[in-house]
């Protein structure tokens, strides 16, 4: 055969490799809302970087009459490309083929790209949807989700790892995206779940529609498993493509300089007047993240869980930094299980992936009540706690208003190696809030007086003269500086220049325990 004919067949193979399941399995894919494995691929990359890995691969099953069907690249697309010109493996399961169902070739492809991806220090991004393990396949597809869960442990912490969930991930399958870095989810199509209903339904006698089981809003709610919620593909593979401005490639490497021409010195006069004087009245705290960081660009992690603790990534100076903060619209700011498990593991991705934190606390104390202590909130708000004393990156606090007690500690103290710790004039900074605290230490004297309200009143007024201003920490030590508000942005860019080349290290250890 003369080369022409040769490339001929070569062109034909790859309009076929292309079609994937074929044009009526394309056509109900995009009915129910969902774009193809390769639509999705070229969103979200630079345009024309892509180039696929395997696409010749079929698999090898013959039982069930599989021997007669065969697919080229089988159910899934992998390859490499660039996002935002920066490398990036990828791996889309295709549904148009055998549902986008695991085989031993789909779990081999999906393997080699993860290797592929931690040899040479680049993301690894998985665009989910598929029907699970391939039926037909039976313990190979099995095998193959153990060798990708070994690979994402192995890689956690090496390279980042996000999953994408645009379809059904069921049964075991979503122990992958749940030991990713970050799950994005789209709503309507994007669902993971141990059980189906019918299951459920058969099992425990509970009835519950799919959406409501593993859909996007629950799990972004409820459960915590998703980071991110999209309104549709499009958008969903955008928002991936943000995520990964604000990260390195790997472990060995520092997050990206992006200037954006806000202008380091830059003062802020609102940020006098966000902090009511009134001690028990809210404000927002993303407002004063969005002031004092680059441009108000702030990208929120977990947005719809725990909403008594933010968390996200934003740039100062150019520089990426974990936010994490409490929100004193939400329970004050107090800090509860969900908020420990949301925070830890944000510090601890942070961590990994050498990004500085920034800590911004408002914060009355862990919550109390049997709920949290039956559901162990020691446990869970140790976690909180272990994530700040272990991380070695950069550390910089500013206390806004209260930082009572326990919740004082684990926010970014100094005590947890934090490096600089600023307050504001409006701190709070003691054991517990003045009522709490003269309750306790007053109490005989309360009881014993003619007027016990008024003496209450005139107690707590002491105390909070006497404990709750950032003064006390400051003269220990425990605070660096008591800073003009206004100033929190220059303040905090130049500290994270100074602390640009810090090594901190942890003593000789296989790795830790922290409580899980
Ligand atoms: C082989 C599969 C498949 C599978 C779907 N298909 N799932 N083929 N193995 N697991 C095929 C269908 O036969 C169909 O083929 C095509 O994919 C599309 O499927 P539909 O059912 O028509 O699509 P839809 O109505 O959208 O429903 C999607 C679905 C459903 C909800 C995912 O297909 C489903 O429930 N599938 C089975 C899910 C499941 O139980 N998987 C095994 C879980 S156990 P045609 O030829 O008609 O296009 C597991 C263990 C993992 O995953 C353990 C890890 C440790």
């Amino acid at each position: 055969m003369a080369i022409e004919d040769k490339l001929e067949n070569l062109v034909r193979l790859r309009q076929q490799v292309k079609l994937g399941g074929g044009v009526k399995r394309i056509e109900a894919q995009h009915a129910k809302g969902k774009l193809t494995a390769r639509e999705r691929i070229e969103l979200l990359v630079d345009p024309g970087s892509f180039e696929e890995l395997d696409p010749f691969i079929t698999h090898c099953c013959t039982d069930f009459g599989l021997a007669e069907e065969h697919y080229l690249g089988d159910a899934i697309v992998t390859g490499y490309g660039n996002v935002n010109g920066r490398l990036a493996f990828i791996f889309a399961q295709d549904f148009t083929v055998f549902g986008g169902s695991l085989s031993k070739v789909v779990a081999e492809k999906t393997c080699k790209v993860m290797d592929m991806a931690a040899k040479n220090g680049a993301p690894i991004i998985g665009l989910l949807d598929s029907g699970g393990a391939r039926i037909q396949e039976g313990v190979d597809s099995l095998q193959g989700y153990g060798d990708i869960f070994t690979r994402n442990t192995l890689y956690s912490g090496v390279i980042p790892q996000i999953s994408v969930v645009m379809g059904p991930c069921a049964g075991g399958a979503v122990y992958s995206p749940a030991i990713t870095d970050f799950i994005f989810m789209v709503k309507g199509t994007g669902q993971m779940y141990i059980t189906g209903p019918e299951v459920i339904k058969s099992v425990t006698g509970e009835e519950v529609a799919l959406e409501q089981l593993g859909g996007a809003m629950v799990h972004a709610r409820k459960s915590g498993n998703s980071h991110f919620v999209a309104e549709n593909d499009p958008e969903c593979l955008q928002m991936v493509r943000r995520l990964l401005t604000f990260l390195p490639q790997s472990n060995m490497e520092e997050p990206p300089m992006v200037r954006s021409g806000d202008d380091p010195n830059r003062m802020d006069q609102e940020l006098l007047y966000l902090v009511p004087d009134e001690p028990s009245k809210a404000y927002n705290m993303r407002e004063v993240i969005t002031r004092v960081v680059d441009k108000g660009d702030f990208m929120e992690v977990h947005k719809d869980f725990a909403p008594s603790l933010i968390v996200g990534f934003a740039r100062l100076g150019g520089r990426s930094v974990g936010i994490v903060a409490q929100q004193p619209l939400h329970f004050a700011g107090v800090i509860d299980i969900n908020a420990s498990d949301k925070g830890a593991r944000f510090v601890r991705f942070c961590d990994c992936f050498n990004i500085p934190l920034v800590t911004f606390a408002d914060v009355p104390g862990y919550m109390p009540g049997t709920d949290q202590e039956y559901g162990g909130i020691i446990r869970h708000g140790a976690k909180f706690l272990y994530s700040y004393a272990e991380a070695t990156v950069p550390k910089v606090c500013v206390i806004t208003r209260k930082a009572y007690g326990g919740a004082f500690v684990v926010m970014s103290s100094k005590s947890l190696r934090g490096d600089i710790n600023y307050a504001w004039p409006t701190a709070e900074i003691a054991v517990m809030g003045p009522d709490g605290a003269v309750n306790i230490v007053f109490r005989s004297e309360i009881a014993k007086s003619p007027n016990p309200e008024e003496a209450r009143q005139r107690l707590v007024s002491e105390y909070r003269e006497r404990f709750a201003n950032p003064y006390v920490a400051a003269s220990r030590g425990y605070i660096d500086d008591v800073i003009d508000p206004r100033t929190t942005r220059p303040k905090l860019i130049k500290a994270l220049g100074m602390l640009q080349n810090k090594v901190d290290t942890l003593p000789a250890k296989k790795h830790g325990n922290i409580p899980l």
